[in-house]
Order: structure tokens, then sequence, then C-alpha cells
């Protein structure tokens, strides 16, 4: 099978694992509970659960995938409520989503903001799951910290809180880099280091695997604000020019446009060189880094 036909398959495999794990819609709770269901299946690219099995598959050498799978459901989970809060009126203000009406205008503010703290903990009740398979439950706690860690003032929101307050002020290269590092490299991160960790590599191997990790977050945050301005709105399923009405500084503002597209060339290649001294077989994975630089969505 061809990357290509893999990246199908295996997208298709990763959307059923999510589906399984989404509660059901009932009760009198069922608003938020529709409303998160028509979030993270509104589609999205599943990069982050993809790229934590393929990471897992590297180290677990043919071993089953139970444990993996609360975690893959789970992270995606937390990049949707990532998406639904920063799409809100109070953030980025944006209305298209995954091709679609966003959380907040299709439920309204008050229904986005609980259907994004709903995913956000409803990730955790989901990962926990991972204890009743797993045959080492001090690798899963271990996992459950580093998600929390990543997503959390640490991670993705620590990111988001610099990137909300420097809105419309200068902002500098140091500061741009924590930005994407911490907004959207740190999810990144915690998919891989999670799948690393559940297949069993050591702690070496973990470290490297998060350098990978973060050189694919920023190249994918510098190559979303390049699809911010010159991507085509029907592919990407956002609107474009959300940064400049929301007078964001990024990688192009601050760079060019020249110089954001090699940054990008260089941090996948940064990333493609660590993934030549991991273990197991690469060549998905390459696949999947490589085409963040020729990614049109
Ligand atoms: C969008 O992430 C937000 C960023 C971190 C740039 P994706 O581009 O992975 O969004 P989906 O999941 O495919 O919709
Ligand atoms: C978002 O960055 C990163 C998140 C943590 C959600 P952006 O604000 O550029 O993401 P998009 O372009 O709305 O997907
Ligand atoms: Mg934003
Ligand atoms: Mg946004
Ligand atoms: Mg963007």
């Amino acid at each position: 099978m061809s990357s290509r036909e893999k990246l199908e398959q295996y997208t298709n495999e990763v959307e059923a694992v999510i589906g399984r794990f989404l509660p059901a819609k009932e009760g009198y709770q069922s608003t938020v509970l529709e409303a998160m269901d028509y979030s993270v299946n509104a589609g999205g690219k599943r990069l982050r659960p993809l790229f934590m099995r393929e990471v897992y598959r590297l180290f677990a050498k043919g071993r089953g995938e139970a444990a993996v799978e609360p975690f893959m459901a789970a992270i995606e989970m937390i990049h949707t409520f990532s998406l639904v809060h920063d799409d809100l009126p109070c953030m980025d203000n944006d209305t298209l989503r995954r091709g679609k009406d966003t959380t907040w205008v299709k439920y309204g503010y008050d229904m986005a903001v609980l259907a994004g703290d709903g995913l956000a903990i409803y990730a955790f009740e989901t990962a926990a799951k991972a204890f009743a398979v797993s045959g080492s439950p001090e690798t899963v706690g271990r996992c459950i910290g580093l998600l929390a860690e990543k997503s959390g003032v640490s991670g993705m929101i620590g990111g988001q809180t610099a990137d909300v307050e420097l809105t419309g002020k200068a902002v500098n290269g140091d500061q741009l880099d924590f930005i994407y590092r911490l907004k959207t490299g740190a999810l990144l991160e915690a998919s891989m280091m999670i799948g690393a960790l559940l297949g069993g590599a050591d702690k070496e191997q973990v470290k490297a695997v998060e350098k990978m990790a973060s050189c694919v977050g920023t190249a994918f945050q510098i190559q979303d604000d390049i699809l911010d301005l010159v991507g085509d709105s029907q592919v990407i399923g956002k609107h474009i020019l959300s940064d400049e009405k929301n007078e964001k500084t990024t990688y192009v503002t601050l760079y060019g446009m020249e110089a954001a597209r090699a940054a990008v060339m260089e941090l996948s290649r940064e990333a493609q060189e660590i993934l030549e001294r991991l273990p197991g077989d690469h060549e998905f994975l390459a696949y999947l880094i490589d085409i963040l630089i020729t990614r049109e969505k």
C-alpha cells in the first residue's frame, strides 16, 4: 500500500476509534453532548492520533493497540476543545471550522463554552480507560500526567494565553517561538510522547520524540499561518485572513512569506533527521512529516 493510501485507510481507522469513545447523546444534558459530537465529527485531519499511533508502532513491535486507543481519542477531544474555544467571539471570533459553522455559531456561545469544557474533561475520562486494558498502569498514569501538562497552562492553554494577550501588540521572535511551541507544539508533543511511552521507548528516545514533535508543531503552525493568507477557504475549511482580522503577529508578518516557507522546510528536515535515528519502520511517519511542507489544508 502506498503512503497516500495508508493515510486514507489509517484516517478512517482513527475516526472509528474516536467514534467508539464518544459519549452517547442522551439525558437532560443532551445539548452539550450534541455540540461535542458535532465539533469532533465535523471532520479534521486527525493528525494527532495518527502521529500517536505511528510513534507507538515504532516501539511496540507489533504488540496490541488497546491501550493506545483511548489516548488517541483523548488527544483528538482535547485538540477539538482547543479549536471550539479558539473560535469563540472572545478569542479569534471565527465562524467557519472544518468546513462547517463553528460550534458557537451552531449551538450558541454558552453551549460552545460548555462543549469545550466537556471535551477537555471527557478526554481524561477516556484516557483513564487505558488502565483497564494496559499491562502497565504506571505508564498509563505517566501518560495521563503528560496529557494534562501539555494541554494545560504549561502547554496549549499557556500558548493560547500569550497568543491572545499579545494580539495587536508588537511581538518579537522569542515570544512568537514560545507561542507556537506551546499553543500548537505541545499537543503534538503529547501525541508522539504518549505513543512512545506506551510503546516502551526509553528516556532518551522519549526526549528525541519530544524534540521531533516540537519541530513538527512549529512547522505546522507556520504552515497554518501561510494558509491563513494564501489558502483556499473551501479546502482548509476555515475563512482565510483570520490572523489579519485579529491583528496577529505571525511568522509571515514578522519574517515574510519566503522566510516562513523556508522555516517550514528546515523544521521538517530537522524532524526527519531525528526520525531517522529512531527504531522501527519510519516510512509512513516520514510521509506524515513530509506532507506538512506541501499541505494545502
Ligand atoms: C488547527 O489544527 C489548529 C492549529 C493548531 C493550527 P489542524 O489543522 O490539525 O485542524 P484539524 O484537526 O485538521 O481541523
Ligand atoms: C490555534 O492557532 C492553535 C490552537 C491551540 C487552537 P490558530 O488560531 O491559528 O488556529 P486556527 O487557524 O484557528 O485553526
Ligand atoms: Mg487562535
Ligand atoms: Mg484561530
Ligand atoms: Mg490559524
